[in-house]
């Protein structure tokens, strides 16, 4: 099963005079003959480039991202489609932002990437791009840059790496090994078991396999129209990832001579698509915050009660873990994408544009359904609603979120006592304590994690359970923070709270024993204490201070805004223009 580029618009728009690049190649000056001189020290002739789409591949291949250990293969791909279209490939290396080694967080990290990513781009001579990524922020970050600097720019995902095995068991990124982890927790397993299962889990080049973020973002940017159709759900190693590296290669060039632009491709549509494709995936909670972040840089205002009206009319139909069964590969294997979004027909706008310049409808013609329980139909969903619903009351007045579809059921109506700790220090140091006062109608509350207080917003949603209670055999219970979960977790776990704890937010008010109401079929969340408390709660409140008054994430506490607005700087959003830079 291959991606499509077999629907392509021919028309040129441009001549090779018209080429950005030209600014620096073309002048018969001392700055142009230096320029050309350069490249000819690479052992490139002046035929190798000249009048030639200079086509930019942003790599974000490292030794720490294990997710895109493949990519030093796929350069060599994506610039042998390049080299075969008439371009010239120019390779350069992004930071790679792999999920599992970066502290305190890739999302601190999210906005970085974005922004050197696009002053990469604006800084040298390219006149196309081609994105390299899939690890969780990779993503938006990659697409971020794109839609500001608004040159022709398609996405190569990394692709989901193979299912994980032990004993006879399939195993699914960060989903299993939690599971794993709470019996080794529990005194269930030892420590040669645990070591067994984490060794099966990860057994290929490729993101995780489950519909975590990674899976969730690269099935987002193919639903913007911002990849090949059907390139999104290809497992990394396989060799028609090999193809559709090659085809993205070649595809950019043709788009640089037809000039497509992120621009002409998307839309308020294409984000409400892909919207509706996050929520019959069962996605990660985490594309609501990258999705308004991607959406901001194309001056597309989203708000959070979009994505839940869209949650409540779109079922879920992609029965992959962990809100379904089956892993990635099962999901390419009974036709992808592009299947599923055959049977999301109705929900979808089949007008919307995408890289290959056909209509979203054009492109998941034909596609065909394979296994009929990976890809459910409308009439047999895995759950009538969409995975994320998002939350609001007193508690959370700017809004949170919650993977419904994740959670015990018996947790959709709730009520019970706060325990409340204060930050993750606190946690560690008291979650297993034998005298902690905690049952299993608790509710868990995790302060000051959020994008300021943590900071860079970690995944440390998924709060742990209390041992005592693990081994009387609770598996799930109410969490509330203001930080992330990875998408691969599970469990009532409530996320992203707005405006978090560290800059006043009504969470951080929270003291042990206050009841607090959680009813996501009304979409509410409650304190349950007076007004007149609340207030004088916060009459009383002293900020916390903050550690860090240099560097990077100094930076990053001034400017990140908060969940509902995407967690993007402030001075990146769209607006302003940046000038070309000047070539002397
Ligand atoms: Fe890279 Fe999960 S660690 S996608």
């Amino acid at each position: 099963m291959n991606c499509r580029n077999d629907i392509r618009m021919t028309t040129r728009k441009k001549s090779p005079d018209d080429l950005r690049s030209q600014r620096w190649y073309g002048p018969n000056d001392m700055r142009g003959i230096s320029h050309r001189a350069r490249s000819r020290q690479m052992g490139f002739s002046n035929e190798d480039f000249s009048g030639k789409p200079k086509i930019g591949i942003l790599n974000t291949w490292s030794d720490m991202n294990t997710c895109h250990s493949h990519f030093k293969q796929r350069v060599e791909e994506i610039k042998r489609g390049v080299w075969e279209t008439g371009g010239f490939p120019i390779e350069l290396p992004a930071m790679s932002l792999g999920e599992i080694m970066v502290k305190p967080s890739t999302m601190m990290y999210r906005n970085f990437l974005a922004m050197e990513a696009e002053e990469l781009i604006r800084c040298h001579p390219i006149d196309g791009v081609v994105l390299m990524g899939g690890c969780d922020k990779t993503t938006p970050a990659l697409l971020m840059a794109a839609l500001t600097m608004d040159l022709p720019a398609i996405y190569m995902p990394a692709g989901p790496m193979l299912r994980g095995f032990f004993a006879g068991e399939t195993l699914g990124s960060g989903t299993d090994v939690l599971r794993y982890w709470a019996d080794r927790r529990a005194g269930l397993i030892d420590d040669e078991m645990m070591e067994n299962v984490v060794g099966g889990l990860s057994r290929s080049a490729g993101t995780c396999m489950v519909m975590g973020t990674a899976a969730t973002m690269m099935s987002i940017a193919e639903t913007l129209g911002m990849t090949l159709p059907g390139a999104s759900s290809i497992p990394a190693v396989d060799s028609h990832h090999a193809l559709m590296a090659t085809a993205t290669g070649r595809r950019i060039v043709d788009m640089v001579w037809e000039d497509l632009k992120p621009s002409d491709i998307l839309s308020k549509a294409s984000f409400d698509n892909a919207t509706v494709v996050d929520m019959a995936l069962g996605g990660s909670t985490n594309a609501m915050i990258h999705l308004i972040a991607v959406a901001g840089r194309a001056g597309i205002s989203l708000d959070l009660e979009r994505f839940d009206a869209i949650s409540r009319t779109t079922p879920v139909l992609g029965n992959i873990k962990p809100s379904g069964q089956y892993l990635m590969e099962d999901f390419y294997y009974a036709g992808g994408l592009r299947a599923l979004m055959v049977r999301l027909r109705d929900h979808l706008d089949l007008s919307a544009k995408n890289v290959v310049g056909s209509s979203l409808g054009e492109a998941i013609d034909g596609a065909e359904i394979y296994d009929e329980d990976v890809i459910r139909g409308t009439d047999n969903p895995l759950y009538h609603e969409g995975g994320t619903a998002i939350l609001r009351g007193n508690l959370a007045p700017s809004g949170c979120v919650i993977k419904q579809t994740a959670a015990d059921p018996k947790f959709h109506k709730h009520k019970g006592p706060a325990v409340v700790f204060e930050d993750y220090p606190d946690l560690a140091a008291r979650i297993d304590d034998p005298d902690l006062e905690v049952d299993e109608n608790s509710v868990l509350v995790l302060k000051n994690a959020g994008p300021i207080g943590a900071p860079g917003m970690p995944e440390w949603g998924m709060l742990p359970i209390p041992k005592k209670l693990l081994e009387k055999g609770v598996r799930d219970m109410v969490r509330i923070s203001d930080c992330r979960m990875s998408g691969t977790a599970y469990g009532t776990c409530i996320l992203h709270v707005a405006p978090e704890a560290h800059v006043g937010g009504p969470l951080a008010l929270v003291q042990n024993g206050d009841m607090i109401e959680l009813d996501i079929p009304a979409r509410r969340i409650h304190l349950d204490i007076s007004d007149e408390e609340m207030a004088a709660r916060k009459a009383a409140w002293i900020p916390r201070p903050f550690a860090y008054t240099r560097g990077y994430t100094s930076l990053f506490a001034q400017h990140v805004t908060q969940a509902d607005e995407g967690c993007d700087f402030d001075f990146l959003h769209a607006g302003g223009d940046t000038p070309e830079p000047p070539i002397y």
